[in-house]
């Protein structure tokens, strides 16, 4: 038997994946001090239980990891026989090396204190893996890198008149996700070529890529400020596209990015709950559930 609990940033899956998979829940806890300092109490017996911990990092990163922290290792601690890390939406992955020296290699730290705080397993959905080939090379112990493109395809696919669909990637990176995309569209692919300028400037290379008259669905992990989308809508809509529906796992959305992304032109824009918004269409417990929990 599989035990969830959900963290103060993962609530909303916990429950979803008890109330669609009968899965048992463990209760939490959890207030707030004035002084911003965390209280948190499991409130039912987890001694020899396995037990998966959700918690998506969005947001407010440093305050769901030091929760995530507290949750594993108090587990641990009261007799857990197993702790399993479902992470949706994984922090920090983009400082994965130094880019100028000094810098901190965020990634590695928090990868080192997930293992070290008694993690036995840990699971994410579209993690920004970019110098990292697989996420194994990053834990030491069993880590899995799920991903939402297959379901958010399937979402655009059911709910949307396409016409002569093609999936565009808005960088090289993006090029597995709309491979998957396309797959399930039964459409071709292509990718633009991005440079970034500033964390909230891209410029994308021109480059012809047959969208005339054709209906475009972008596809990403990550839309954060929204630079990347805005660009790369305008971009697509000046070489004749028709409508452009735009996919991401995880709608960070920052600041005024979902209205720069309707404004660059998008007839829609979806994402999954790894970060509640309101373009979450597609609920992850589903693909946790059928790729992961149920061969625990
Ligand atoms: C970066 O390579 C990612 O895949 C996304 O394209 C990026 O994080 C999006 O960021 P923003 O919305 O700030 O342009």
């Amino acid at each position: 038997m599989i035990y969830i609990l959900g963290g103060s940033g993962g609530i909303h899956i916990a429950y979803k994946l008890s109330r669609d998979f009968n899965l048992p829940i463990i209760h939490l806890e959890y207030k707030t001090f004035p002084d911003g300092e965390k209280y948190l109490r499991i409130l039912d017996e987890v001694s020899e239980k396995r037990v998966i911990v959700i918690q998506s990092m969005y947001r407010n990163p440093d305050s769901h990891l030091i929760e995530y922290f507290f949750l594993v290792s108090t587990l641990k601690e009261l007799g857990a026989k197993e702790v399993i890390g479902v992470i949706p939406y994984f922090p920090y992955a983009r400082q994965d090396t130094r880019f100028n020296p000094g810098e901190v290699v965020s990634l590695e730290i928090v990868a080192k204190l997930i293992e070290k705080v008694g993690t036995d397993k840990i699971v994410t959905i579209d993690m920004h893996l970019h110098r990292y080939h697989d996420i194994q090379e990053l834990f030491k112990i069993p880590a899995k890198n799920l991903t939402a493109m297959k379901e958010l395809a399937r979402y655009i696919k059911s709910h949307y008149k396409l016409s002569n669909p093609v999936v565009i990637g808005p960088d090289e990176e993006s090029e597995q996700w709309a491979k998957v995309a396309a797959d399930v569209i039964e459409c071709n692919y292509d990718i633009l070529e991005k440079k970034r300028i500033s964390p909230e400037e891209v410029i994308l290379s021109p480059r012809e890529v047959n969208v005339k008259d054709k209906d475009v669905i972008i596809v990403d992990d990550i839309i954060s400020t929204g630079g990347t989308m805005a660009e790369a809508i305008k971009f697509l809509k000046r070489q004749g596209a028709r409508k452009v529906i735009c996919a991401c796992t995880h709608a960070i959305l920052a600041g005024d990015a979902l209205s720069k992304i309707y404004r660059a032109g998008a007839y829609d824009l979806i994402s999954t709950d790894t970060v509640p918004s309101p373009v979450s269409k597609v609920n992850v417990s589903k693909i946790l559930y059928e790729e992961f929990i149920k061969y625990l």
